[in-house]
């Protein structure tokens, strides 16, 4: 099968696309024909090294890509409960395993995935799940967003930050989205209620004040937000290097010791509940993936580098087979 491999760390021109043996499910394992993937921050983090002080990353030679939807053709042996072959799943790998989602072909554990909803197409499935279970796991289980409140999302045109602005309406809170001036326009289109350019407006220094303050970059410590944060808010950020893991686990416990504000450094868990909890909200239209662009393995290096950037709008889907 064709798949993108690495066999050292470091910028993009170190993928390559390479011909390699189908991958073999083991017992309680179904193989997936991979439809379509979608390319995350982590994949490309992983790729240049950032994570290679942390022992449970397998080390290149490795794959890439964890996100991706398809059907099943095959299982290691025996009946994997819930799933039949030409079954249409999404999921996303273990990121710590050598295997990667950019390849035609996967095995998984039924842990890692759900049923694709007949209404959403393989592009969409594979959007879903770091993008938007980051995104719900953050305002439905750490911020318990409800009806009525305020909240603001930081990075609100990326990956997470998309689908974060349509699960806060979803639920009907009032939403403020930042982002860059290119991307003003798409804020207002995913139901953002005001739109706050960051080249021209902090929001810290404003005098809204909000329940909830989502930085999906990662750029604005809680030390900065606290004064428009409610005495009662909640900040979460989506750790995006050790350096931010570090600097929150401190801000938490300040946090715990000055007021009742929440400091929150999310860990996606992730898994089929989270899986199927996203299949429920595309199905009913609450999260809709913007996908930017439908790539094939040639240009992953090209997108990973433009990711790098940090300036992504929506998802970028990568189709196997072309
Ligand atoms: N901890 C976890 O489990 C977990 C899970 C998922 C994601 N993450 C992390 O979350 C981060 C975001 O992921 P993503 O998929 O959303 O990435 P993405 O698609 O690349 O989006 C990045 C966004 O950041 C915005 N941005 C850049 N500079 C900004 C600034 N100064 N102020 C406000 N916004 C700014 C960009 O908006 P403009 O283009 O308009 O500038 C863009 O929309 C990444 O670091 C990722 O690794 C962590």
């Amino acid at each position: 099968m064709r798949a993108i491999t690495y066999d050292r760390y470091g910028a993009s021109d170190v993928l390559r696309i390479v011909e390699i043996a189908e991958p073999v499910p083991r017992s309680g394992e179904l193989k997936v024909r991979v439809r379509a993937a979608s390319l995350n921050p982590v994949d490309v983090k992983i790729r240049a090294g950032h994570t290679r002080l942390v022992p449970m990353f397998e080390r290149p030679p490795r794959g890439t890509g964890v996100d991706f939807a398809g059907e099943v053709v095959g299982t290691g042996g025996g009946e994997v409960a819930g799933y039949f072959p030409g079954a249409r799943v999404f999921g996303s790998l273990s990121p710590f395993g050598r295997a990667g989602s950019f390849a035609e072909y996967v095995c998984v554990t039924p842990d890692r995935i759900a049923l694709t909803p007949s209404s959403l197409g393989d592009g969409e499935a594979a959007a879903l799940p770091i993008a938007g279970g980051t995104a719900v796991q953050a305002l439905d289980d750490h911020a318990h967003l409800v009806h009525g409140q305020r909240v603001l999302v930081n990075g609100a045109t990326g990956g997470v930050g998309h689908f974060a602005v349509q699960y806060a309406r979803h639920v009907g809170a009032h939403v403020t989205a930042v982002c860059g001036p290119a991307n003003v326009a798409f804020a207002r289109d995913l139901g953002a209620d005001a739109v706050l350019d960051y080249t021209h407006e902090d929001f810290t220094a404003g005098t809204a004040i909000f329940d909830v303050i989502f930085d999906a970059t990662g750029h604005v410590r809680w030390r900065r937000c606290r004064n428009v944060l409610a005495p009662g808010g909640v900040y979460i950020n989506t750790s995006p290097d050790a350096a931010s893991v570090l600097a929150t686990i401190a801000e938490a416990a300040a946090a715990r010791l000055t007021g009742r504000q929440r400091v929150v450094g999310l860990v996606l868990k992730g898994g089929a509940e989270a899986w199927r909890r996203l299949a429920r909200l595309a199905e009913s239209g609450a999260l809709r993936p913007h996908i930017r662009a439908t790539i094939g393995l040639g240009d992953v290096a090209e997108a990973g580098r433009q990711m790098e950037t940090g300036h992504g709008r929506g998802k970028v889907v990568v189709d196997p087979s072309r």
